[in-house]
């Protein structure tokens, strides 16, 4: 196993965003951020620690209880961190802390400050500023600091910011539009994907358990450098695939069924989000097929319209089109296509969105426009996932009862249309039952 290419991404980068942010700050202003706090899981044992997404955005800084503050004045810029100090015995029990001394060298940073002094820092570099960008509600442990540090500053008399900002919008428009270290760093995350969602394909036997199929793409994972999922694992054979967010993963997988798999690997802090199904005993019935058929052509169809200057709306209204058309086709619908499309009839069978942005966040962050019809720009990253869920108690031919598909790519937009990330993972009828059989 070779891990030579855990990329870290050069610390230039963070230090470049920083500077970008300082330009669009306005003058005499502050901005802070916190990452994360240490989550308890139970007693004393914590879930691993990953830093808030923001956080990481702007510092490339790892260790939880830091925070990040920068401060614009008219003759200067200021970038402080403030990290957790050095302690032996607790180095000895955790792990190893940069340290303050290290901090500002390592992280291009101007200064950096023992967390625990965190409200007095505050407190003398606040003082006068007109405004603070800070986005109110992330962190309870930086909300609790921000505001105490306010309290002291008006019980002594200080001057505090007149005016809160919140940094959000300013930091997910950055966010959105992905630089060519980060499309490195998803397209990486793809691939590890496509690979473990393959391993599933070649390991589903029926009588196995949806748990072990996860263990099998976990260890595809993990033998590529990423050591999350990027959100939990949905492995759901059957009608379990009808629950969206289905992740008790404890059922056995049954002959005849379908598999729906929903799993991404997150490597270097960014994600891949991944959804395939398939048959557990590597062939389609006739019913599954026509439903699976369907879904492709949305996604192919859809895929089509992920260009500069279209929109999500866009393609997801050609992927409503056809959905229509085929439910009506297999006679799951009845009526009129446009009055049943006005009436969004489908909704009961296709219930989410087509697709939302990717990055450090699987569900990443960026204004989407009023109706998702902001118009897709080069360096954007995002999904395309459309499903076919029929419940068992839906009024429907009998064969389609208990069905539910979802097929999901993901996209970079680029300048000659978009490039898909997840191309690797095959989702063609013929591609998958060759190599589930080949694998048997
Ligand atoms: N895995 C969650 C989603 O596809 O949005
Ligand atoms: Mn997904
Ligand atoms: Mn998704």
């Amino acid at each position: 196993m070779d891990l030579a290419y855990l990329a870290k991404m050069p610390q230039e980068e963070f230090t470049a965003r920083r500077e970008r942010v300082f330009e669009q700050m306005q003058d005499n202003s502050a901005l802070l951020i916190f990452t994360e706090s240490e989550k308890r899981r139970n007693n004393d044992c914590d879930y691993l620690f990953r830093p808030d997404s923001y956080f990481w955005y702007l510092s490339g800084f790892a260790e939880p209880q830091s925070a990040i503050l920068l401060i614009k004045q008219a003759d200067k810029t200021e970038s402080i961190i403030f990290v957790r100090k050095k302690d032996p015995l607790m180095e000895t029990w955790n792990g190893k802390r940069l340290g303050i001394e290290n901090a500002p060298k390592t992280l291009q940073f101007h200064e950096a400050f023992d967390v625990e002094e965190i409200n007095a820092v505050l407190a003398k570099k606040l003082a006068n500023l007109t405004a603070c960008y800070y986005a109110r509600g992330l962190q309870e442990w930086g909300d609790n600091i921000l505001f105490s540090t306010f309290d002291e500053m008006n019980a002594n008399r200080q001057k505090t910011p007149t005016t809160l900002i919140d940094w959000q919008p300013m930091l997910s428009e950055m966010r959105l539009i992905k630089s060519e270290l980060e499309i490195a760093l998803i397209q990486q995350a793809c691939h590890i994907s496509s690979m473990a969602h393959i391993r599933a394909m070649k390991q589903t036997r029926p009588n196995r358990y949806e748990l072990e199929i996860e263990g099998e793409m976990q260890h595809e994972f993990t033998r590529f450098g990423a050591r999350f999922p990027a959100y939990n694992f949905i492995v759901a054979g059957g009608e379990n695939a009808c629950i969206l967010h289905y992740n008790e993963n404890d059922q056995v997988l049954n002959d005849g069924d379908l598999l729906l798999i929903d799993a991404g690997a997150e490597f270097a802090y960014y994600a891949g989000d991944i959804t395939r199904t398939f048959p557990i005993n590597g062939k389609f019935s006739e019913p599954q097929k026509e439903l699976y058929e369907l879904t492709l052509t949305m996604i192919k169809e859809a895929t089509k319209l992920l260009v500069p200057d279209s929109s999500i709306k866009a393609a997801n209204d050609k992927a409503v089109q056809i959905l229509t058309e085929g439910l009506v086709r297999l006679g799951i619908l009845t009526g009129n296509v446009d009055e049943l499309i006005e009436q969004k009839a489908y909704r009961q069978f296709y219930m989410h969105g087509l697709g939302h942005w990717l990055g450090l966040d699987v569900h990443d962050v960026g204004d989407y426009g009023t109706e998702r019809d902001r118009p897709l720009q080069i360096g954007m990253v995002l999904t395309v996932e459309p499903g076919i869920y029929i419940p068992k108690e839906a009024d429907v031919p009998e064969q389609y009862k208990g069905i539910g598909i979802r097929i999901e790519d993901n996209l970079l937009i680029t300048d000659y249309g978009n490039k898909n990330l997840t191309s690797g993972c095959p989702k063609e009828i013929a591609d998958i039952e060759q190599l589930m059989q080949s694998a048997q």
